[in-house]
């Protein structure tokens, strides 16, 4: 599986403990956009780094990570194809890929400690889409992203 991660400023510390826990996969090749140190970053500009290798085809998955997780998420759902789901605990990790085929998984590294973060990111890693009536309700979300809006 290829991952790409990035992080803003506000969890690199939490993106290198992630980075370990999925060493523990074999076939897993990672790419990290960054950031790599305390100098401040957008998260949207780390949205749109780590989901332009999903949407391309690049990575089948990505993790973002910002000091909450929250805007990072809001960001990469803005970009057409991505479904990122900002998790805290694991049962959504796991859900988030069976019920939502969630091709992103946020997480904050000012609100989660590593052990929890890796537990989530195990579950997420392993997690499979369910398909069947789950499927109808994605293309669902995805048609959304056609509508027109004021
Ligand atoms: C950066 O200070 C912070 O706003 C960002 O990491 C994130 O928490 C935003 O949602």
């Amino acid at each position: 599986m290829k991952i790409t991660i990035g992080s803003d400023h506000g969890a690199v510390q939490l993106k290198e403990e992630v980075k370990m826990v999925l060493k523990e996969f074999s076939n897993m090749e990672v790419t990290d956009v960054g950031t790599f140190g305390s100098d401040p970053v957008d998260y949207p500009d780390i949205a749109e780094l780590v989901c332009s290798d999903v949407v391309s085809g690049k990575a089948d998955r990505g993790i973002l990570l910002c000091g909450t997780g929250i805007g990072i998420s809001i960001a990469a759902n803005k970009i057409k194809g991505i479904r990122c789901a900002l998790c805290t605990d694991v049962y959504s990790a796991k859900m988030s890929r069976e019920h939502n085929n969630a091709n992103v998984l946020a997480l904050g590294g000012r609100v989660m400690g590593f052990g929890p973060a890796g537990e989530i990111v195990r579950a997420w890693i392993k997690g499979e889409f369910a398909g069947g009536r789950h499927e109808r309700r994605v293309n669902k979300i995805m048609a959304l992203e056609g509508m027109e809006r004021n």
